[in-house]
């Protein structure tokens, strides 16, 4: 067995040999005839002359010997469905979905917008796109019409993908109306909108341009749609993702390199093997989704379950905190992959839960998307007695940055740190004002990744190549490196630790938003002057967005009654802009917000103050007494 040590050095100095070898994982039409062509930093393309497809590689390659073995096993806990699709099966469904885009008149390189529940249905969606070369963006169904119709209007869509409704704890949640009027925001107007009726709301459909999914789907019952063979560096999607400023980047990858990246991690990584399942608790609507419920599984063979519903609701609808543990011993899945949030809400149902069901099949549990605390970390490895396995990564790297490749040497994880640097990223800590590399263990910096970044990292921003390199690889002075926004330190084993965001990118229950679009919203309150969000600690959901507002008009709070339809009112504006997960935990009223005496607010001050830290260096502030204003507001709580 290679050692570790060896495989990624030869990632980093021989990148093309590296992938050239990892190109075999997957079946290509055309075989590349370069593998990494970096002529034009920060851009890489990989696998150039290369035709390939994404669907093909993930369900019609399995045909011959897998055809009737379990692919795609939907099962919800929100209304008892469930259903298990084979190779076959999925095959079928994933090419009426084509022929339906197709005769709403999507061809290759349009944009198809798919904004869905966790249904079979949105997997048919994503897989039908890369069948036909059409773009997929997913928007997570929890946005509500603003996020939505920001992303309508970058993405320009040909066709909208969605379903009358969602659905959380027993209780529908429409889409439909959400849809509609972010299209009406929206000055980009799809040709059409596709729609699959769940039979959970009720939708008034829009003549000549809204579908129904049961309708068409009937019609190309038998549809025969061939897979498009696109060049490697084709556009698979894009995924919207929150930053600095409140427009959303619409993060976009490649095909060829994006199918060997998910290829070769599900060997080296994760260990699945053709055959067994999957079981990701993530959504589509996240990266981690795109990658490990829909795409990563089914290339490596693997069936992959795709659930909705709340992990302590059973399939008879009742509370059952053991549902996940049913379905890892029902499917007998060897590999699982959740968050630390979903762990911590089971940290508080009956711990004899996990005993009630034989988890003899699983072999490690992966978390990712925030950081694991370590009770967190040994009460699950206690409870499960596999290996728990944190890796850090982004949207925009489409896969592990920092894990424990156990398909390449099994080796031992730390507590608190998702691991080492994977193959093909070549990671380093840079001092933050200096941007000089440090090499000393122990010491704190920014995590950067210099290029050529490996397949299946983003290709740019959608659009927006100046964006891409502004944003990402030009904030060291005098230096073009990725940065990941992460502060981190080193081990002398060579092990990382992630230590939060350098930026205002906030993590609630691991799912990432960004404060300016919060702020954004807040703002549009007419009784708003100023507002800052921060996000906070906490302990059940990583990270809670806090708001703290400025009125135009600071009688207003004389009245407490007042105060308290005010929060309100900015709660309910949240999550019809942007969703309930954006919500903030609590909107507070101050006079005044801490600023630096350029204006530059400071919001790791107020970040600082909620968390009871010390609020660091002050002698840029403005007016101390308007951090005090915030810490007595907060003591007062
Ligand atoms: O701050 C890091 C945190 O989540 C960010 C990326 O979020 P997202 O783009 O949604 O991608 C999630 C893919 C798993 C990172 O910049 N993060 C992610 N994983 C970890 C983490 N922080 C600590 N430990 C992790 N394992």
């Amino acid at each position: 067995m290679t050692s570790y040590a060896d495989f990624y050095r030869q990632s980093i100095d021989q990148p093309d040999a590296f992938w050239a070898e990892q190109g075999q994982l997957i079946d290509w039409h055309k075989p590349f005839d370069r593998v990494c062509n970096y002529d034009n930093p920060p851009f890489v393309h990989w696998f150039q002359g290369g035709l390939t497809n994404l669907c093909h590689n993930a369900v019609d390659r399995h045909l011959k010997d897998r055809a009737d073995q379990a692919a795609l096993i939907a099962v919800s806990s929100e209304t008892g469905l469930e259903k298990t699709y084979s190779f076959k099966d999925l095959h079928d469904e994933v090419q009426r979905m084509a022929a339906s885009l197709q005769a709403l008149g999507v061809q290759k390189g349009d944009r198809v917008l798919i904004y869905m529940p966790m249904i079979a249905e949105a997997a048919f969606a994503m897989l039908a796109c890369a069948r036909i070369g059409a773009i997929h963006c997913v928007v997570f169904g929890g946005f509500a019409s603003g996020s939505l119709a920001s992303r309508i209007e970058d993405a320009t869509p040909k066709v909208i993908v969605s379903a009358d409704a969602g659905s959380r704890g027993g209780k529908a949640l429409p889409y439909k109306p959400l849809l509609d009027e972010a299209i009406r925001l929206s000055s980009h107007k799809p040709n059409a909108v596709l729609l699959a009726d769940r039979s959970l709301a009720p939708m008034d459909l829009v003549a000549g341009r809204d579908h129904l999914w049961n309708e068409l789907r009937k019609t190309h019952r038998d549809a025969q749609v061939p897979c498009e063979w696109l060049d490697a560096t084709a556009i698979s999607y894009t995924i919207y993702t929150s930053g600095t400023t409140g427009k959303p980047k619409g993060v976009q990858r490649d095909t060829g390199g994006y199918t060997v990246a998910l290829a070769a991690s599900m060997r080296h990584i994760f260990d699945g093997r053709a055959g067994e399942t999957f079981f990701s608790t993530s959504d589509i609507g996240w990266v981690v989704g795109h990658s490990y419920i829909v795409y990563g599984p089914l290339i490596a063979g693997m069936a992959t379950i795709l659930y909705e519903g709340l992990p302590t609701q059973g399939m008879d609808k009742k509370p059952n905190g053991g549902i996940w543990w049913e379905l890892v011993e029902k499917y007998k899945v060897t590999v699982m992959f959740s968050a630390p949030t979903a762990v911590r809400v089971l940290k508080k149902q009956d711990p004899a839960l996990l005993k009630k069901y034989d988890l003899s099949s699983l072999r490690a549990l992966f978390l990712a998307g925030e950081p694991l605390d370590e009770p967190t970390a040994r009460w699950i490895s206690e409870g499960l007695n596999v290996p728990i396995i944190d890796n850090y990564w982004q949207t925009e790297s489409g896969w592990p940055i920092l894990t424990i490749a156990n398909g390449v040497e099994q080796k031992p994880s730390k507590f608190g740190s998702p691991g080492v640097p994977m193959y093909g990223y070549n990671v380093k800590l840079l001092h933050e004002a200096t941007g000089e590399e440090l090499t000393a263990p122990g010491e704190k910096g920014v995590v950067v990744i210099e290029g050529p970044t490996p397949p299946g990292f983003m290709q740019t921003i959608w659009q927006d190549d100046s964006r891409f390199v502004q944003t990402y690889w030009k904030t060291v002075p005098g230096k073009t490196v990725y940065n990941t926004f992460d502060w981190g330190i080193r081990d002398a084993d060579g092990y990382y630790f992630i230590l939060g965001r350098t930026d205002d990118v906030i993590n609630v229950a691991g799912h990432r938003l960004g404060t300016r679009e919060i702020e954004e919203s807040i703002s549009g309150h007419l009784q708003v002057a100023e507002v800052a969000v921060v996000g906070v600690a906490d302990a059940l959901k990583g990270q809670v967005a806090m708001a703290f507002v400025v009125l135009r008009d600071a009688a207003l709070l004389d009245d407490s009654a007042a105060a308290i339809k005010l929060e309100a009112e900015i709660m309910k504006r949240v999550d019809g802009d942007l969703g309930a997960l954006a919500r903030p935990a609590r909107v507070r009223f101050v006079s005044a917000l801490p600023k630096t005496r350029s204006g530059k607010l400071l919001r790791r001050a107020i970040q600082a103050v909620c968390e009871g830290r010390d609020a660091g260096d002050l002698t840029t502030m403005d007016d101390p007494a308007v951090l005090q204003q915030i810490k007595d507001k907060v003591a007062a709580a």
